[in-house]
């Protein structure tokens, strides 16, 4: 038998020895290790690591948004960014979605116009704009607030607009950074279950960018823990808990013991 023709090996991302190297004022700045990752279709992964270890510039560098300063990203069987070429490949951007670790709703755009914004300036009719912001809308809780502006949203609400925003050109992989970090706890619980759901119903390849342990174990089938800056792997945990998990799973002993043995591994003992 010859070997898997796919370029990305059938995987949904391909990540072969990608590092970055900001350039500033005062030198180099090394923030990734050049690292190998390989995130199969629907597969949940969490990075999770401490401030600065690189966990933005990786994601970034997923949604094609910098340029790595070495490696190959491969999405399903196209290369992120083709060698030769000055930005990321279309059709692989096609792919991605992504959700900033800040909210970036434009304030003067009604929710249902922010979750469109992706649609503008591709083809897309107003009327068919309207009717996929509506089924969006419908799937996240939002069918209510379709023509309020994000100001009078809560910050639950925002962020479950700009995951609405992510998934409106229908890619097959969800990036997110940090997307429930401002959040309350409460709030955040009801966004990680929710999140859950929405993964299970739609089956896109998920990686989420986290400083917490807890949310990595509930959410992730693996979690790919950083070290300090430079960040480099330093672990890879995966998580076997059936789902749909409950909340009520941070009280079983095992999620406890994940939870310690990641603790300890980011040195927060
Ligand atoms: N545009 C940039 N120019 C120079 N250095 C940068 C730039 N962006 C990030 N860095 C540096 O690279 C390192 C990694 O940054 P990055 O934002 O990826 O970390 P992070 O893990 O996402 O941190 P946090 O958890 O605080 O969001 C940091 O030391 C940061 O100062
Ligand atoms: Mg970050």
């Amino acid at each position: 038998m010859s070997a898997d023709p796919t370029p990305g090996g059938g995987a949904a991302i391909s990540i072969k020895g990608v590092g970055k190297e900001y350039t500033t004022d005062a030198g180099p700045v090394r923030a990734l290790t050049p690292t190998d990752l390989e995130i199969k279709p629907r597969e949940f992964v969490v990075l999770l690591g401490p401030s600065g270890c690189g966990k933005t510039t990786l994601l970034r560098m997923l949604g094609g948004l910098i340029m790595p300063t070495e490696g190959t990203i491969t999405i399903g069987d196209r290369l992120l960014y083709p060698e030769g070429d000055d930005r990321p490949s279309g059709e692989a951007l096609g792919s991605l979605g992504f959700v900033f670790q800040q909210s970036t709703l434009m304030p003067w755009r009604k929710v249902w116009k922010n979750i469109a914004l992706p649609l503008e300036g591709k083809g897309v009719g107003r009327k068919e704009r309207r009717r996929r912001a509506e089924e969006l809308a419908e799937t996240m809780g939002l069918t209510d607030f379709l023509e309020h502006l994000p100001r009078a949203l809560s910050g639950g609400m925002q962020q479950r607009v700009a995951i609405a925003r992510a998934l409106i050109h229908r890619p097959s992989i969800l990036l997110m950074d940090e997307p429930f970090g401002a959040l309350d706890a409460m709030t955040r619980d009801r966004m990680n279950s929710m999140l859950q759901q929405l993964w299970m119903d739609t089956g896109k390849t998920t990686v989420l960018v986290t400083h917490s342990i807890s949310e990595a174990v509930f959410l992730a089938d693996r979690v790919v823990l950083l070290s300090q800056r430079p960040g480099r792997i330093q672990d890879v945990v995966e998580i076997d808990f059936p789902r749909p998990r409950s909340l009520d799973i941070v009280k079983s002993p095992l999620f406890g013991e994940i939870v310690q043995h990641l603790r300890s591994q980011l040195g927060e003992i």
